[in-house]
């Protein structure tokens, strides 16, 4: 079967600047794939091309097999691509329900919104995939009472329940506490659990081992080594990782 996503020799320049050289890269179906690399790797700049949001300066992307050609956000979005930004553009004043929502409405047979089938599929994905159970928080909480962690899981529920097929996450456990960052990682293991894919950066090594089916390293706008997490211990994908800082490969 095909990857659920496919790029191919993709380069992009910002003028003088070359930040990804002959990227290969593939997301299987099902399959959580680790970025790892220094800052100014090109672990964002990657993210970005898949998104829409830059367009590469050569090379191919394939989604499901099938060349996409200038591919924008919107485009992405279509093929089924969500990012979840550390800065997620959550509207922090509105509801719980309008966020999940937010350009998405449900109406019903009379053209209005259904405000109650809205607040009710709040609700029930809130206890199925959200894991909330406090009382406290409620389809009517207003998006600001909620922590950084509360907030990340908003946006994976939204990609969830939107049926995309691939999440983005770039550094999603930024200034998160240890608890929030747990229950991100879980969520990580949700998006896997609900048989989707995703690209998961973080600049922690032990995050991305323990939920990342595969790992692929960058180093200056190249990639350096890609390995199944499942054929290599953390303590030598550490190592490795410090080989490709110094060598910039890991042979
Ligand atoms: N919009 C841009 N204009 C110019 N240079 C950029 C731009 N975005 C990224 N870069 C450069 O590309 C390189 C890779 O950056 P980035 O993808 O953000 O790395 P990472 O996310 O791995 O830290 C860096 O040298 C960065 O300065
Ligand atoms: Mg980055």
């Amino acid at each position: 079967m095909e990857h659920r996503l496919e790029l191919k020799n993709i380069s992009k320049s910002f003028g003088e600047v070359q930040s990804l050289k002959n990227i290969n890269f593939h997301l299987g179906r099902n399959e959580v794939v680790g970025l790892l690399g220094d800052n100014g790797a090109g672990k964002s700049t990657l993210i970005k091309v898949i998104t829409g949001y830059h367009q590469a300066s050569e090379g191919e992307i394939f989604f499901g097999g099938q060349l996409a050609t200038d591919l924008t956000v919107a485009k992405a979005r279509k093929l089924g691509v969500e990012t979840v930004y550390q800065e997620r553009a959550l509207a922090e004043l509105q509801t719980l329900w309008r966020n999940i929502f937010l350009g998405r409405e449900i109406s019903n047979r009379f053209g209005f919104l259904d405000v109650n089938k809205m607040k009710e599929e709040t609700n029930r994905l809130m206890l199925e995939s959200m894991g909330f159970t406090s009382m406290a928080v409620n389809p009517d909480s207003a998006i600001q009472t909620f922590s950084g962690g509360e907030k990340q899981g908003v946006a994976i529920v939204r990609a969830l329940y939107f049926d995309a097929e691939i999440i983005i996450l770039d550094e999603p456990t930024m200034g998160l506490s240890l608890k929030e960052t747990r229950k991100l990682l879980n969520f990580v293991r949700e998006i896997k659990a609900a048989g989707k894919s995703a690209v998961f950066i973080d600049h922690n090594i032990f995050h991305v081992y323990s939920v990342a089916d595969r790992v692929v390293v960058l180093d200056r706008g190249q990639v350096a080594g890609e390995f199944r997490t499942e054929d290599i211990t953390l303590d030598d994908l550490m190592d490795k990782m410090y080989q490709i800082a110094e060598t910039g490969s890991f042979t």
